[in-house]
């Protein structure tokens, strides 16, 4: 196999910040081979009004004309079942993003995990509207009181709130994003043990090329790899690739590309989370995929599942290109650059990759 149609590519997990960041990253969306992308919202401060959402994708559609953006609201109290609906009917948003308190990058405005009873008319609205609800599953880090939660047992410890809230809304749409763990893969499997076909899906992962590659050794002393959640376990990796290779509809790919300027990366306190893969996005899982002889799955993962999950209808489309991944070798570059003072490293950062993407015009 030496060329892979993949169709209407998707990444549904994205971080394109604002401003000159933006003005790098969000082009590179397609230089990665995907024709779609879900947004994060936090921003500073976060997306919560129909008008930044309206504004902000404006503004990433003119850096990025033939991506298709699917915007999100990031949860919190600003929120209003009557904003929902609003947003909703009008398109604005296709779901909303749920951060736990401190627990990443812009995540202060977060919320209590242990307790998300006051959203329950926000998540009441979004299963009405068939809206999504992103997660960032992980418990924040507690010592000392007896609970003892830490980056390596963050995710597990939030399986039960995930289970609950598809127990309480068995009709909303859940996403457990960049899954990192053996019990994760695990819990969303046995959710949809019944399931006889994708568009009975209610509650998906996805998962980032990264942690398909890294464990708990490649970040420990190496800034540019470490992300939240963090890459765990050899066992955890090869659930990963177990479960993004296992052509079910219910593990899709969301890169969770997440670019810092070098210099928070280059720094011994205070390092930022976020791995910035947005430019090379299909090849790094290429290399993945061929490694478990599972070509043949890369299509479902990247493109067919996430679609049909977000229900992303043909007309929505900035543009009908497919990409096509090819066997080309190339170099991941050291870095990337506006030439004007941003430089972010690229995930794989002067590794050999052996495939390319290029785009057929339909
Ligand atoms: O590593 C991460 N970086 N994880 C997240 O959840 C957020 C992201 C960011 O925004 O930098
Ligand atoms: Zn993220």
């Amino acid at each position: 196999m030496s060329e892979i149609h993949l169709g209407i590519a998707c990444d549904m997990h994205v971080h394109v910040r604002e401003g000159a960041m933006s003005e790098l990253v969000t082009p590179t969306i397609r230089e990665g081979g995907i024709s779609v992308a879900y947004i994060m919202p936090n921003l500073q401060p976060p997306v919560t009004t129909l008008d930044r959402v309206i504004d902000y994708k404006n503004q990433l559609e003119k850096l990025a004309p033939q991506t298709t953006f699917l915007m999100s609201f990031y949860l919190s109290k600003e929120l209003t079942p009557e904003l929902i609906h609003e947003a909703a009917s009008k398109g604005a948003i296709q779901g909303v993003k749920c951060y736990p308190a401190g627990v990443t990058t812009n995540s202060a405005a977060g919320v209590d995990p242990n307790d998300f009873s006051d959203f329950y008319p926000i998540f009441k609205a979004m299963e009405q509207e068939n809206l999504v609800l992103n997660l960032h599953g992980e418990k924040p880090s507690v010592a000392g009181d007896g609970t003892d939660i830490h980056v390596l047992n963050a995710e597990e410890s939030f399986l039960p709130a995930l289970k609950k809230l598809h127990n309480d809304f068995p009709n909303l749409k859940i996403i457990l994003e960049h899954c990192t763990t053996e019990a994760a893969v695990n819990t969303i499997s046995e959710i949809n043990k019944n399931i006889e076909d994708a568009s009975q899906v209610k509650v998906a992962a996805t998962l980032t090329a990264h942690h398909l590659f890294l464990t708990i050794d490649d970040w420990a002393g190496n800034p540019i790899n470490f992300c939240k959640p963090v890459a765990k376990l050899p066992s955890d990796k090869r659930a990963l690739v177990r479960a993004a290779t296992s052509g079910k509809p219910y593990f899709f790919f969301g890169s969770d590309s997440a670019p810092h300027p070098l210099a928070n990366k280059a720094k011994h306190v205070g390092v930022c989370a976020g791995v910035y893969s947005q430019s090379l996005a299909v090849p790094y899982l290429a290399e993945i995929f061929e490694k478990t002889d599972a070509l043949d799955k890369l299509k479902g993962f990247v493109s067919d599942f996430g679609l049909q999950f977000y229900g992303v209808k043909t007309e929505q489309l900035k543009s009908q290109d497919e990409v096509v991944l090819y066997r080309k070798e190339q170099t991941v570059p050291d870095s990337i650059s506006d030439g004007k003072g941003i430089v972010v490293a690229p995930f794989k950062a002067g590794d050999k990759l052996n495939w390319s993407v290029k785009w057929v015009t339909k």
